[in-house]
């Protein structure tokens, strides 16, 4: 990519593709393609094939989809396969057609079987059975990649797919019901703080371990892999890192600077014990993430502050 080549952001509202732009223009590169989704909906292939015959993208990151937690999952699983199916298909048929130089596909660590051994290797894909409650999404992503590795592989395309691990940051989701894990901990704390409320319960036994990646990070691992990343085999994202629910937990109690007890709700299910991406093959392209876990729920802290009377948290799903 050169600082003037024509950039299509699919997605670039939501959280992943707003980072890669702000990412993007860091960098100087000034000719984004970033249509709402009011201006181009990505469902309707007419509409995505017209776009790219007109606006004649060079380079595209693919990271519209339909996103949401296990209560919408579970709810409307037709709606998660059908859209994502038909965004990814749309979206890389019509690159293709239209001479884009390079595609990259956003997965999600979704993708690997339920019991996949820790840490969770690129080569475990479709080795298991997925976690039920997400499969509409996973099976669709899964295809995604699918689409990748058979266009590049029939056609030469060039399409690469990362599967990035769980993400937080600026515009993440802060609704209590449908929101991840981290927002919803920076939500329940800020509430407990206001209100001087003496505890706040965490569901499950605090033991389980996740692996968070601040979204600035996962941008710029996004357009350096754009430059450097060509080949058709998934590659994770991550930090190679994980941290129990428990010391979450007290880390976002810490960076809010709330002093009651944290109490753990044994009765409520833990998940899965563990989830964490190998990400060997990533540190060898020579990319780590910059920005540590403490570091990352400050700031992000800060924008739910700013935003949290706001329009744009509202939108987030509040
Ligand atoms: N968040 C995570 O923790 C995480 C982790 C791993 C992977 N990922 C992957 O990253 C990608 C983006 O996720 P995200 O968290 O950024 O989701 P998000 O915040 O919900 O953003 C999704 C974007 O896609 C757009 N979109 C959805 N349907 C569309 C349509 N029919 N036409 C046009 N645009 C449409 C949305 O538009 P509106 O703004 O109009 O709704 C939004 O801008 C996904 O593929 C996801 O699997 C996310």
């Amino acid at each position: 990519m050169n600082q003037t080549s024509r950039i299509f952001v699919a997605g670039s509202r939501g959280l992943v593709g707003s980072a890669i732009v702000r990412c993007l223009r860091q960098l100087a590169f000034t000719n984004l393609l970033l249509p709402s989704r009011q201006e181009l909906d990505l469902t309707c292939a007419e509409a995505v094939h017209r776009f790219f015959a007109s606006e004649r993208p060079e380079y595209v990151f693919l990271a519209a989809a339909k996103v949401g937690g296990i209560l919408a999952n579970t709810i409307y699983p037709a709606d998660f396969i059908r859209d994502n199916l038909t965004i990814q298909l749309n979206v890389i048929d019509a690159a293709w057609r239209n001479g884009v130089q390079k595609l990259e596909f956003l997965g999600s660590s979704c993708i690997y079987p339920k019991f996949a051994p820790q840490p969770m290797k690129e080569e475990y894909l479709l080795t298991g059975a997925l976690e039920p409650t997400n499969e509409s999404y996973a099976i669709a992503k899964i295809a995604g990649i699918k689409l990748c590795q058979a266009y590049w592989k029939q056609y030469g395309f060039q399409a690469i797919s990362l599967m990035p691990t769980n993400l937080y940051g600026p515009g993440d989701n802060f609704d209590l019901q449908n929101s991840h894990v981290l927002p919803a901990l920076i939500r329940k704390f800020h509430e407990a703080q206001s209100e001087h409320r003496p505890e706040v319960v965490v569901w499950g036994t605090g033991t389980p371990r996740r692996e968070f990646l601040h979204v600035d990070d996962l941008a710029s691992a996004a357009v350096f892999l754009m430059e450097h990343y060509d080949q058709p085999e998934i590659l994770n994202v991550g930090v190679g890192e994980d941290v129990t629910i428990d010391a979450l937990a007290q880390l976002v109690a810490r960076c809010i600077g709330y002093e009651g007890q944290v109490v753990f709700d044994t009765s409520k299910p833990d998940g899965t014990p563990r989830k964490l991406l190998d990400v060997t093959r990533l540190h060898q392209l020579g990319w780590r993430h910059s920005i540590s876990l403490e570091q990352g729920i400050h700031s992000t802290y800060r924008w739910f502050v700013d935003h949290v009377n706001s329009a744009a948290l509202v939108n987030a799903g509040t």
